[in-house]
């Protein structure tokens, strides 16, 4: 089957390299002339584990073609895939939804027969009946391209395992499961092999439901960062352990481990977009009320960072002039080179405002970081960026940064304290190799008898 997809970021790279290797003939398209070269050439221009294989794997096979020509793209296919940005509006809390319009805009008028536009990216409720009026309002007298919706659900970091063997599907349809039409027969075609190899359920439901099914899953998850965060607050007060509790209360089924890491909390392309878009559009549909706990939770996940650069200023003994913090971690997460609202790239920025060398490395995020920000110190590995540190601060949860050896980092670091922003290194190796450990909402409690509880990992056990 032949199918386009626009934009060739993380979700249309990965979903245009994944539709070829369920044997699709597809065509990227993106405005980016560089971007597109690079792709043409094999290359992902982005880190992601297991994308370069099968993107390469199909440019030399010739069932994935990269192009920035619509016309080529619209006479291409009667499927086009829509993933471009929707990133948060300057100033505003909305999202900018401008990506997407312009490709419907500029696709639509080329098309010289019926289509289909599968909206794939993260939407206001309402954006596809808006999509539609501008499909309408472009195409030829006689065309008919139809807006569907197809919200992706992928994490970076396992872009290519959920694409392939995505959880569900969900597809929004102007008729909601009762439609029978073009679109439903092109896009339950081009997910046929995923269907016929290792099945899941497939929702089909109206457009509304389909843009808030996405919006509503990322709530959900920054909610539940946001909630194990909040008690790591008052553990943090009561001398209790976050990690622990975390553990108990996740053995509950209802409840559930997963996204219980209590920590620097979440960053990202996403979540905290997605939150704040969801609760501007719920403003303007007059539902504000509902969606109002949504700030709490933004405001429960910003605090976490004030309180890492609180704990190290504690750590270095009230002052971070003079000092030298190692950052270990730039992504918003590990696996991933990504540094859109990185809670470690922020902290690291914080650090270095209030006076302390902060020297960063991550594994794969370093030239992003360098280009977001300039002014601070980069290191080449992690031993390097520990080198003459005061204090080291792990802030992505890398697999390398948990394996660390305390003894090896002990001979290059100049203090003895370790920072633990997401509740990944093992406390005790590093405490019995001589190492101050202190981590986000464990606070250490106090011998019994001493009165007031221990506050957040200050008291080193
Ligand atoms: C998210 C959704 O998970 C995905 O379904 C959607 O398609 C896009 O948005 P992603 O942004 O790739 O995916 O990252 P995710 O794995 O969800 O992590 C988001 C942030 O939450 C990261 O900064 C991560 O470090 C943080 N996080 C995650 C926690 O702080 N604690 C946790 O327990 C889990």
């Amino acid at each position: 089957m032949r199918m386009t997809v626009f934009g060739t970021g993380y979700l249309g790279a990965t979903h245009a390299a994944c539709m070829a290797e369920l044997g699709h003939e597809v065509l990227g398209v993106d405005v980016d002339e560089a971007k597109i070269e690079r792709l043409r050439r094999g290359e992902v221009p982005f880190y992601e584990p297991g994308l370069p294989e099968i993107l390469r794997k199909h440019v030399d096979s010739g069932r994935l073609k990269f192009t920035t020509d619509y016309a080529e793209a619209a006479e291409f296919a009667d499927l086009h895939f829509i993933g471009v940005g929707t990133p948060q509006r300057k100033g505003e809390f909305a999202a900018d939804t401008t990506y997407v319009e312009d490709v419907v805009a500029r696709l639509s008028p080329l098309l010289t027969r019926d289509a289909v536009l599968v909206g794939k990216s993260t939407v206001p409720v309402g954006t596809a009946v808006r999509l539609q009026g501008i499909a309408d309002w472009h195409v030829r007298s006689g065309v008919r391209a139809e807006v569907v919706w197809n919200p992706e659900f992928l994490r970076e970091g396992f872009a290519v395992k959920d694409t392939l063997t995505p959880d569900r599907i969900v597809i929004g349809l102007p008729g909601g499961e009762q439609e029978q039409s073009l679109a439903r027969e092109l896009v339950d075609e081009a997910y046929a092999p995923i269907l016929e190899s290792d099945p899941c359920p497939v929702i089909v439901t109206d457009l509304a439901t389909s843009e808030l099914v996405k919006v509503s899953a990322n709530a959900f998850l920054a909610t539940k960062i946001s909630f194990i965060n909040a008690v790591s607050e008052v553990c943090e007060a009561a001398g209790a352990d976050v990690t622990v509790l975390a553990d108990a209360i996740g053995m509950d089924p209802r409840i559930g481990r997963r996204f219980l890491g209590a920590g620097l909390g979440f960053g990202g392309g996403c979540l905290p977009k997605d939150i704040r878009a969801f609760m501007a559009r719920a403003g303007e549909l007059g539902a504000d009320e509902a969606m109002t706990f949504l700030r709490e939770v933004d405001s429960i996940n910003m605090r976490r960072r004030e309180r890492m650069v609180d704990l190290t200023v504690e750590a270095c003994g009230g002052t971070l002039i003079g000092k030298t913090v190692a950052v270990l971690g730039a992504a918003f997460k590990p696996n991933s080179d990504d540094v859109r609202d990185s809670p470690a790239l922020n902290v690291a920025g914080m650090l270095s405002l209030k006076g302390a060398q902060t020297v960063v490395f991550d594994p794969q995020a370093l030239d992003n970081a360098r280009a977001l920000f300039p002014t601070l110190g980069y290191a080449e590995s992690a031993l390097q960026a520990c080198d003459g540190a005061d204090v080291v601060l792990v802030a992505t949860e890398w697999a390398e940064f948990v394996e660390l050896d305390p003894a090896a980092v002990a001979e290059v670091a100049r203090g003895r304290i370790l920072l633990d922003g997401r509740n990944c290194m093992p406390g005790d190796t590093w405490r019995e190799a001589g190492w101050t450990y202190r981590a986000l909402g464990r606070g250490v409690p106090v011998r019994a008898g001493s009165g007031t509880p221990a506050r957040a990992g200050l008291v080193t056990a």
